[in-house]
């Protein structure tokens, strides 16, 4: 059966990365029977030169009539000074809000090759492999009220509002659970429990779903004493599952122990295992159109989209084989560089995972 799947490869770097990863699934089409059609459109600063919007309405449904959506990066200097209800990133929060993209999974796996390409010691990252679940619809990044208001002193006040409601919090612990009991079955819970009430009833929850897997080993753990933990000693840790805005923090501090931010992937599902995948990293403005990007994390991506969303887990895993041993030769784009091995390009790295296919 034809799957259709929607590339929007956005901001900065996100055309060249994007670019590497329709050409493995295009190689894939012809040598697997794939059966994929693709087709592109604009999202963030591209879409706001172009419509004045960050995603237009036509784009937002043209994601919902896709199986799948693959998606590059957002932002950039270029729109940093825009109304905030216009920037860039409101494409991006748009489509995970309206497509209910209430789980994203950020698997913080070190290929053994990169195990000199992280900032901390091989010895503490090597053997890496975990998944942060991040809910990504709700928490502090759509409370609301929201806003900048001017106080009766004539000072201005920024606020925001961090909430979640019971059901909120129980779908993406069930996600977490899953995911715990096809992997190492412990689970970590990251909240500020001793602070905010909102991650009270977090915690309290997560206890309630702990009761439907009682061979998964739950732990709570405050998201300061985690991010302390993730650098410490990050191999303690099997799946961690957190709020939006501590999970968009860990993961970026997560993706170093993998050696690098672009070798991240992403999966951002809804109830019913339609997602869009993109990097966990950003558009890099400083480093795009140099054809210097790693895509890895990209590709790596699409490999999940694979598996998540077309159910082809025969071919994810035959990405992730090609992106192993492309490592095996040596092949590193600068970020993932280190003495010895041979640095390439975006593209090269990219043509190079289809020649391992
Ligand atoms: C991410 C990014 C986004 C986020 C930005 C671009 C809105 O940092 O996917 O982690 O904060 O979720
Ligand atoms: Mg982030």
């Amino acid at each position: 059966m034809t799957s259709s799947v929607l590339v929007l490869p956005g901001d900065g770097i996100g055309p060249e990365i994007t670019v590497e990863a329709v050409k493995v699934l295009n190689a894939l089409n012809k040598s697997d029977n794939l059966d994929i059609v693709i087709s592109e459109d604009l999202v963030g600063g591209a879409a706001y030169d172009v419509h004045g919007v960050p995603l237009t309405d036509q784009t937002m449904q043209k994601a919902k009539d896709a199986d799948a959506i693959l998606l590059g990066a957002v932002g950039g200097y270029k729109w940093e000074s825009l109304d905030i209800a216009v920037r860039p990133e409101k494409g991006l929060l748009r489509l995970r809000s309206e497509m209910q993209l209430f789980a994203n999974l950020r698997p913080a796996y070190l290929f053994a090759q990169l195990a000199d390409s992280s900032t901390l010691k091989p010895e503490v990252v090597a053997g890496l492999d975990m998944l942060i679940v991040r809910e990504l619809t709700g928490g502090i990044y759509f409370g609301q009220p929201r806003g900048i208001r001017t106080l009766e002193n004539g000072e201005r006040q920024g606020y925001n509002t961090y909430v979640y409601a019971e059901a909120e919090i129980k779908r993406i612990a069930h996600v977490a659970f899953n995911a715990a009991m096809k992997r190492g079955k412990k689970l970590t819970s990251v909240d500020k429990a001793n602070v905010l009430e909102v991650t009270e009833l977090w915690r309290e929850i997560m206890d309630e779903v702990a009761k439907y897997y009682p061979e998964v080993e739950l732990k709570h753990m405050y998201v300061d004493n985690a991010a302390m933990q993730l650098v410490l000693n990050p191999k303690q840790f099997d799946v961690i599952v957190t709020g939006n805005m501590f999970g968009d923090i860990l993961s970026d501090q997560a993706s170093m122990l993998t050696g690098s931010i672009g070798m991240l992937a992403s999966a951002s599902l809804d109830a019913n295992n339609k997602g869009m995948y993109e990097p966990s990293h950003g558009s890099a403005p400083d480093i795009a159109g140099k054809n210097i990007a790693n895509p890895l994390a990209t590709i790596l991506s699409a490999a999940m989209m694979l598996r998540y969303s077309l159910k082809r887990e025969d071919l994810a895993l035959k990405i992730e084989n090609a992106v192993a041993s492309v490592l095996d030769k040596g092949l590193r784009t600068g970020d993932i560089w280190s003495e010895g091995m041979t640095k390439v390009s975006t593209s090269e790295i990219g043509d190079a995972v289809v020649d391992c296919l």
